[in-house]
């Protein structure tokens, strides 16, 4: 079955922005309004789902189902640790300092407690290990970096930045939003304490919907920053709910905050269905195929800049370039149905498993006809 329209003459070249809903997603949404608009009782079937998409969730991860939780986005994910951790004034969080802005205000927010908030400063805008090695103090709580670069596509060392965490005690957390679904990511390897994403880019699903990771041996507790009538264990017994002084739970559930959106983590469900059964790793190496023909082609002339790494380990499903004129050039592309975006100064192209080369070569034909346009001359 397909599970994208036919793409015509539109080519979207957008992930990292927003991620196309595959058929299967968009169905599963209409079925579960079908069953809501009628009189039936929805709450077997939410538990099951819940069980089957954390399993699904867990497979991409290398984590176990009850590790996980869920969380509205990326931010609200990273929130749980900045607001259910005890800090203490002084207490140092580092970052990077071209991080994404979902990861750098849950944790300035913490500066009126004291917090001391540090951006590594990056080099080439990639973030320097050695930098932040040095950095480190007694005093460092909090390593919070992502996974990958949201403007140039750069995939940071997570494993090595993992083991530094480990040995100095640090509490180790990765923003994955540019990352799952289509790199592979273990957290286990990785020493990570807490993960998390969105669903709406590479995970093909709703806005509204995500989750997080949290190791059982993390390194520091995180408790209920906020605190939802689901953070406690009813043992699915809701006859009795006049309890008002039951223990949070064990497991990470204690973080929820109660009921969830059920359509959009309806349709995350089977587009993570989908990914797993074409596999991270096979998405990964064909979407590296596909940047590969564009990193010839960009190479081999001196009128686009490359802005990102070609170094094959720090290379992900992102890449980015420039020209004299890069906002320009967005919009001719745009006007010539290739839908890319405009970061930092930076024309970013974001290739997934629905892309083929014949869609990378009529973008090369656009940037070369972009180059040669007569105005130029
Ligand atoms: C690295 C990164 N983190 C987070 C986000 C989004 O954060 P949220 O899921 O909280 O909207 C984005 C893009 O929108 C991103 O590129």
């Amino acid at each position: 079955m397909r599970q994208f329209p036919e793409p015509g003459e539109k080519i979207y070249f957008n992930t990292a922005s927003i991620g196309p809903w595959p058929k299967d997603s968009r169905q599963a949404i209409m079925e579960l309004i079908e069953q809501w608009s009628g009189l039936t009782d929805p709450t077997p079937k939410v538990f099951d789902f819940w069980r089957e998409i954390k399993a699904e969730l867990g497979k991409m991860i290398n984590a176990h189902p009850d590790q996980i939780g869920f969380a509205f986005n990326t931010s609200h994910g990273l929130s749980l640790a900045a607001t259910g951790i005890d800090f203490k004034p002084g207490d140092e969080i580092f970052l990077s300092d071209i991080e994404f802005p979902a990861n750098t205000y849950p944790w300035t927010n913490l500066r009126d407690k004291g917090v001391e908030v540090k951006f590594i400063k990056s080099t080439d805008r990639r973030f320097d290990i050695d930098i932040f090695e040095k950095a480190i103090t007694e005093k460092t709580k909090i390593l919070s970096i992502s996974y990958i670069q949201f403007f140039n596509g750069y995939k940071n060392d997570i494993r090595k930045l993992g083991e530094i965490c480990k040995d100095r005690g640090i509490f180790y957390i990765v923003d994955a939003i540019q990352g799952m679904g289509n790199v592979p990511i273990d957290v286990k390897s990785c020493h990570i304490d807490l993960l998390a994403s969105g669903g709406h880019k590479w995970l093909l699903s709703p806005v509204g919907c995500g989750f997080f990771y949290l190791s059982e041996n993390s390194k520091l507790e995180v408790k209920q920053g906020f605190a939802g009538w689901f953070g406690v264990d009813w043992k699915q017994d809701f006859t009795n709910l006049l309890r008002h002084n039951l223990e949070p739970r064990k497991s990470v559930e204690r973080l929820s905050l109660s009921s969830v959106p059920y359509p959009q983590i309806y349709a995350m469900h089977e587009s993570i269905k989908l990914i797993n059964s074409l596999g991270v790793e096979r998405i990964y190496e064909h979407n590296l195929g596909l940047l590969d023909r564009l990193i010839e082609y960009l190479q081999d002339q001196d009128f686009y800049r490359i802005a990102s790494s070609a170094d094959i380990y720090h290379r992900s499903s992102i890449f980015s370039f420039s020209c004299q004129n890069p906002a320009e050039l967005y919009k001719y592309l745009a006007d010539n149905n290739i839908i890319a975006s405009y970061r930092e100064n930076l024309v970013r192209i974001s290739a997934n498993f629905y892309n083929s080369r014949a869609q990378i070569d009529k973008l090369i034909e656009n940037l070369e006809r972009f180059r040669n346009r007569p105005e130029r001359k």
